[in-house]
């Protein structure tokens, strides 16, 4: 079935048409996030750091990129699938890590791992969870699922980590270079608010035996605080350098994929340690606030390495155009994150695939529109900027 059969389903369904339980337009979402969401929960998934013009900036790179519709192409047949890793994905979109997603609905991750499943889209599931990489994958079943490591400066927790998801058929690995501490946000700071400390997005750890061991066994009432402190002082490592990935190497025998890569000499650098691809990203613009916006890095990093690995693109996907736009860029696929997270909080699994539905469709429809039928003529041809 076509990814654009959603619009006839709307328009046709028992020939009346239903109305969609969620709005279309996908920008819709965060205001009536806001609305259902306790004040704490929205501040978190919808700040950014600092003044928040980083985020504003990755929105302002897309609106900068036009794109020039072609005609008489033959677009009677459409193919959106692409190949990643040896990987056969029916759309170039994956579900970007998003953690603590419990805070937005009471089955978070599972309910995600659920709607990616029934579309076929990957999930990217994040070492932050507040539901553990084993249930999440029982809950995806038989789904495409990547594991997204925070490295913890405890060595050996990473390795565990590593080792646990590969066992619960993760395929690709995505090592998040960009937090190695979480950023000033102010919204979070004005509500003194860290889901962490209150025992949510910790899942991953307080299950991991190597975690356990360190605490003296497993978390109880009582040691508590202690796994919460030591949960502080292992989320990251920033004295790692590039030098370092070869321990990732040692501990990964599939594909890695570094993300927050936004210079074209880190993309250098991440091919030189023999890394399989690079996610552009700037976190949603959670990390440097007055960075430059991911899209705008894009055609460097794609210029520098694209021709070596696999280049992926995040940050600022709103709608099946931006999809179109960073594609005919050069990037090989994008992951989708805050509207499916809006998803989750207005209507779990269902909200979720309402809105991977309505990015697939929308972007199917753009590319017919545009005169390209399939995602390799999507070139920077089509673009003007
Ligand atoms: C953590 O990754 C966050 O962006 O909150």
């Amino acid at each position: 079935m076509a990814l654009a059969d959603f619009q006839n389903e709307i328009y046709f369904q028992g020939l009346g048409g239903v109305r969609p339980e969620f709005p279309t337009d996908l920008t819709k979402l965060e205001a009536l996030a806001e609305r259902k969401l306790p004040p704490e929960a929205f501040g978190y998934i919808a700040g950014s750091a600092g003044t928040e013009s980083t985020a504003r900036a990755n929105r302002e790179a897309f609106d900068k990129v036009k794109i020039v519709p072609r005609m008489l192409r033959d677009v009677g047949v459409r193919d959106l699938s692409v190949e990643l890793f040896g990987q056969k994905l029916p759309a170039p979109v994956l579900l970007a890590p998003i953690g603590v997603l419990s805070i937005l609905h009471p089955e978070g991750e599972l309910a995600v791992a659920k709607a990616a499943a029934s579309t076929g889209v990957p999930m990217i599931l994040s070492t932050a969870a507040s539901n553990t990489m084993e249930d999440v994958a029982e809950a995806n079943g038989d789904g495409l699922r990547w594991y997204q490591l925070y490295w913890p400066k405890d060595r050996e927790l990473a390795a565990s980590f590593m080792a646990r998801a590969r066992a619960a058929g993760y395929t690709a690995l995505v090592v998040t270079l960009d937090t190695v501490s979480l950023a000033w946000r102010p919204r979070d700071l004005d509500q003194a608010y860290l889901p962490f400390l209150q025992g949510i997005g910790v899942a991953n750890y307080f299950a991991d035996p190597v975690f356990q061991k360190a605490i003296g066994g497993p978390v109880t009432a009582t040691n508590r605080p202690q796994a919460l402190l030591h949960w502080i002082a292992n989320f990251s490592d920033p004295t790692n350098t590039w030098d370092d990935l070869a321990f990732i190497r040692e501990h990964w025998d599939g594909p890695v994929v570094l993300k927050g890569v936004q210079h074209p000499d880190d993309a250098r650098r991440a091919v030189d340690a023999g890394m399989d691809g690079v996610i552009v990203s700037n976190h949603g613009g959670r990390q440097v606030d007055g960075a430059v916006g991911s899209l705008e890095m894009l055609p460097e990093v794609v210029a520098a390495v694209g021709d070596q690995t696999t280049v992926l693109f995040d940050s600022g996907i709103r709608s099946g155009s931006d999809v179109v736009k960073a594609l005919a860029i050069g990037a090989r696929a994008v992951l989708l994150a805050r509207p499916y997270g809006y998803g989750l909080a207005l209507g779990g699994e269902a909200g979720v695939r309402h809105v991977v539905r309505c990015l697939l469709a929308e972007l199917e429809l753009a590319m017919t529109l545009t005169g390209v039928k399939d995602i390799g003529e999507l070139t920077p041809e089509i673009l003007r900027s």
